[in-house]
């Protein structure tokens, strides 16, 4: 949200309220802005101003970021008629404008970013900004050096044209690995694997960029990002 702004819009946003809702408060007189009863819609307000609706302080809580450990069988949506989503698990005010920076699928477990900063979320997803996304992936088959390294040059997904971009890729044990890749396509680490004849069974997503997984964060947890966490996406 921009400051200054009108306060209709401002109530709506802050009280999560709808215009028309907002408006009547506002004709019925239980709108205060710096103690004085307002009655015009179109009223400028900031973030300094003391806005009161109906006797209580609204305060707009600004750019908040949230990693969250997501569990199986959430999606990362905002409303789904058929599933939980990871909004369901988040305990905050007003999260109305509040995107996923980068979507997992509904079975796939682990870091999520969550925040209403456009911008910030911005340079996560765009393919042009080329952050890695670090999953650990547990596959049905065996895995060969010589497959892997195909994961690493680039393989072609079913129904692309371009093959995808360098990754960098570990294996840890036979059936796991490591895989960091810098795009997002749909499906890409499921599509990825099906390319060199494999399947994946479990895929965990460990980080974004230099933003780790906080390890306490158990399934289902989250906690508001630090600083430096935040700052690390905006620093590039
Ligand atoms: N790649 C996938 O196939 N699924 C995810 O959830 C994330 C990356």
């Amino acid at each position: 949200m921009k400051f200054p702004c009108r306060l209709d819009k401002f109530l709506s946003h802050v009280a999560d309220l709808p215009r028309s809702r907002v408006k009547i408060n506002i004709k019925k007189r239980l709108v205060q802005v710096n103690g004085e009863t307002v009655t015009k819609f179109d009223t400028q307000v900031t973030q300094e101003d003391e806005v009161l609706l109906d006797g209580e302080r609204l305060t707009y809580l600004g750019l908040r970021y949230f990693m969250l450990n997501k569990p199986q069988g959430y999606v990362c949506a905002n409303h789904d008629e058929l599933h939980d989503t990871v909004f369901d698990l988040l305990d905050e005010p007003n999260l109305k404008d509040f995107h996923v920076a980068g979507r997992l699928d509904i079975d796939t477990t682990g870091l999520v970013l969550i925040t209403n900063d456009g911008n910030w979320s911005h340079h996560i997803t765009s393919p042009k900004k080329q952050k890695f996304k670090t999953y650990l992936v547990e596959t049905r088959d065996e895995l060969y050096e010589d497959d892997v390294e195909k994961l690493r040059v680039g393989v072609e997904l079913h129904g692309e044209k371009v093959p995808t971009l360098p990754a960098k890729a570990e294996i840890l044990d036979k059936f796991s690995l490591r895989l960091s890749i810098c795009e997002g396509k749909y499906h890409q680490v499921k599509r990825m694997l099906a390319a060199i004849g494999n399947q994946v069974v479990e895929l965990h997503r460990e980080s974004i960029d230099n933003i780790h997984l906080d390890e306490s964060l158990h399934s289902g947890e989250y906690r508001q990002l630090t600083e430096s966490e935040i700052n690390i996406i905006n620093a590039k």
